[in-house]
């Protein structure tokens, strides 16, 4: 047998079921053997005393994403996935947004001269559709899926992405009938306009109350409506990003009448609440996001929701932009409110710390569950799986090494993102990756980069194992028995 390029020596390695000492021995970049005493290699990793974990998959990514006149994202491709590899991921999927008025084909086009030569981690797109022509649906969309974009975002709210519930329903049809997979943003477009300009009316403009202007209800009654429109045309559906119980249960209710309805949860709503923004004046722009971050109750519900399965992934939702720039949080000259103030908060790099140390080094999680939300289900959900997201024979070598117990103060200084600050500034964690292995190389060791900018590749990715069935005309919409109860 060809000698081994290299050996991960003497660590513990988990994977989303099972945490084994054995050795880790990789050629060719992908893992060529699990056990002991693996024999010679070309570079021995001593992993004595660390864990030897999956590398991170970081499902919901945004790097250099038009985001309006005048505003620039704080990453690129570069940029976004070295603060990805410092924070232990190996793949991170973006989104390529097409424009109303434009096609997909020519989106990804320049999407991917942007990532070209960029990138430290795997990449994967995901789509955006904010234009769900005839010829999007019948025609770019069905062939983008066999050419391996097989999942897609659509948003319930936003100027020039929303979509109109007929819309929505067209485009889940569209899914049913490729096996693509939907991603949904879950917020009421027209209660957030009411509410934003009922507080501009009454001079409540800075930017605390955006999270006025997107109370739970908002968020609560657009998870429902996206989960009775995928019910009708029998699709299954991803709710990203959420921030509360009360959507957590409708996302739970769908799940236990048998519906194929997934939901993702991030690092802000764990960790963070409204009350960060408290006695903020414009400093509250640090943390503009939507849904924005709650209360307590529902920080609580949100790790229930990862503790119990209601949740298969927790992604970050990086998408940065600089503060003390006019083109990233300081709201334009002219502009009045927190309505200009991009939404949209870095966290690519501290997403596994913060669910190591607040799930794991914490007690809520088990390690294994660790793995699963954060790189496992991850490449299952989107059609990875079994090349990445696991320590298998076979399986591309993305390695994360973890020392358990180091202990980190997270500090916008020493994070490798394009932004000028961190929301979770200050906030201790245990647990910290020191070393990230792509695909066999090492990319990041001890703090310091190591690897090259154009190791990164994108992923096509194989149809959802989740998303329905290709090839079936739709003839029938809500299944069987699905009103039952
Ligand atoms: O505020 C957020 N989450 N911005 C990112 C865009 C999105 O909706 O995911
Ligand atoms: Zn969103
Ligand atoms: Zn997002």
């Amino acid at each position: 047998m060809a000698k081994l390029d290299t050996i991960i020596r003497g660590g513990t390695v988990a994977t989303a079921s099972d945490t084994f000492r054995c050795d880790v021995g990789i050629r060719d970049g992908r893992i060529a053997q699990l056990g002991e005493d693996l024999g010679q290699a070309g570079e021995v990793i001593d992993a004595a005393g660390l864990l030897v974990l999956p590398g991170g998959i970081d499902s919901h990514v945004h790097f250099c994403q038009d985001s309006g006149p005048g505003i620039v994202m704080a990453d690129d491709f570069e940029s976004g996935t070295r603060s990805a590899a410092f924070g232990g991921n190996t793949t991170v999927m973006p989104f390529c947004i097409q424009q109303k008025g434009h096609g997909l084909r020519q989106a990804l086009k320049d999407y991917h001269a942007l990532a070209e030569g960029k990138c430290y981690t795997d990449v994967s797109f995901h789509l955006v559709i904010s234009d769900p022509t005839p010829q999007v649906l019948g025609q770019e969309l069905p062939a983008l899926v066999d050419d391996g974009y097989t999942s897609f975002k659509v948003f319930m709210t936003y100027q020039d992405l929303a979509l109109s519930d007929l819309q929505m329903l067209e485009v889940m049809a569209t899914a049913r009938e490729t096996g693509s997979f939907v991603m949904v943003h879950a917020e009421n477009y027209d209660a957030i306009r009411f509410l934003t300009d009922r507080l501009e009316r009454a001079g409540h403009t800075a930017p605390h109350f955006h999270g006025t202007s997107r109370p739970v209800p908002v968020e609560r009654e657009a998870t429902h409506r996206a989960i009775s429109l995928a019910e009708i045309i029998d699709v299954p559906v991803m709710i990203v990003h959420v921030s509360n119980g009360e959507a957590m249960e409708e996302i739970r209710r769908a799940q236990s009448r048998g519906l194929k309805v997934f939901g993702e949860t991030c690092p802000q709503y764990l960790v963070l609440t409204e009350k960060d923004m408290e006695g903020l004046n414009m400093e509250g722009a640090k943390y503009v996001c939507s849904p924005p971050p709650r209360d307590k109750a529902a920080q609580d519900a949100c790790w229930l929701g990862l503790q119990t399965g209601v949740f298969s992934v927790f992604s970050s939702d990086h998408c940065p932009f600089r503060y003390d720039d006019p083109k990233g949080k300081l709201i334009p000259k002219g502009r009045t409110s927190f309505r200009w103030v991009p939404n949209g908060i870095p966290g690519v790099e501290t997403r596994l710390p913060i669910l190591f140390s607040e799930g794991v080094s914490k007690g809520r999680i088990t390690l294994n569950q660790f793995v699963a939300l954060t790189a496992t289900n991850h490449a299952k959900m989107y059609g990875l799986a079994p090349r990445k997201g696991t320590i298998a024979v076979g399986s591309d070598a993305d390695i994360a090494l973890w020392d358990a117990n180091r202990k980190v103060r997270i500090a916008a200084q020493d994070l490798h993102h394009g932004a000028d600050y961190t929301p979770y500034e200050g906030i201790e964690v245990t647990g910290w990756p020191v070393r990230t292995i792509v695909r066999g190389k090492t990319v990041v060791a001890d703090g310091k980069l190591i690897g090259a900018m154009n190791h990164g590749t994108h992923l096509k990715r194989d149809r959802s194992p989740y998303a329905a069935p290709t090839g079936k005309q739709i003839t029938s919409f809500a299944p069987a028995g699905s009103h039952k109860g």
